[in-house]
């Protein structure tokens, strides 16, 4: 097993926002366009942190006979942490035709046979029941709350696109899958909004682990709960 470095890397890794890149209003996030145009001059960019700072969580989850589904990729290389982990079944998706071309040319430029990368909504997985033993977001469902109001009570349209979300995580896992997100978010919720309970489903968080890390981890995802 290797680590995340990425030396033979064409491209700089970076974990500095351009500052040109960064939105005027935090609604812009929720903007396809948004995604498009910031891609199309960003080769590399880690939201939170990078695979090395996880990656010893991962690997107690993650085998390499897994195949990995990738939710939001952006232009992270997060995929090509898993692959020099051993892991070559990978599925990196996302929302930004741009991103999704730019990932594309950039894991044919490494020789990284094995990962596929496609346009894909998250809202609405274009993937069989399933099909998958690991999914994994970074970063992404954090979209989902820009625009939530109160965090603690969000509103009925954004828990409405986070349980469209985790159904279809849901659905394209196989039985005993793993669903991992890193996220800005807090950890377990409940709350109640226009007579809509919320209850986080069984969720185990790895924060302790990460000391001094401003991102939680979370795993073993089940929506019956
Ligand atoms: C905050 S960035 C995270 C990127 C990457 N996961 C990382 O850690 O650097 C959010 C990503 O989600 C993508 N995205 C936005 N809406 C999406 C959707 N509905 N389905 C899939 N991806 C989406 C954006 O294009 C962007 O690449």
């Amino acid at each position: 097993m290797e680590g995340n470095s990425s030396d033979s890397a064409p491209q700089t890794k970076s974990d500095k926002q351009d500052p040109s890149s960064i939105p005027s209003a935090v609604l812009d996030y929720l903007q396809p366009n948004y995604w498009d145009q910031r891609f199309s001059s960003e080769d590399n960019y880690e939201w939170l942190k990078d695979y090395s700072h996880f990656e010893h969580l991962l690997r107690e989850h993650v085998k390499a006979t897994h195949s990995v589904l990738e939710i939001g990729c952006g232009s992270s290389h997060l995929c090509e942490g898993l692959y020099r982990d051993g892991i070559t079944d990978i599925t990196c998706t996302d929302l930004s035709k741009v991103a999704v071309e730019k990932l594309q040319k950039w894991v044919e430029s490494m020789g990284y046979h094995g990962i596929k990368v496609v346009e894909a909504d998250m809202l609405d997985l274009p993937f069989g029941d399933g099909c998958y033993d690991f999914v994994i977001e970074k970063g992404t469902m954090d979209l989902l709350f820009v625009d939530s109001g109160d965090p603690w009570d969000p509103h009925p349209a954004t828990v409405s696109k986070v349980m469209a979300t985790l159904r279809g995580v849901h659905r394209v896992l196989k039985t005993d899958g793993i669903f991992v997100s890193i996220s800005f978010g807090q950890g377990k919720r409940t709350s109640k909004s226009n007579g809509i309970k919320i209850v986080a489903p069984s969720i185990c968080l790895l924060q302790e682990e990460l000391e001094g890390e401003d991102y939680i981890f979370r795993t073993n995802f089940d929506e019956n709960k």
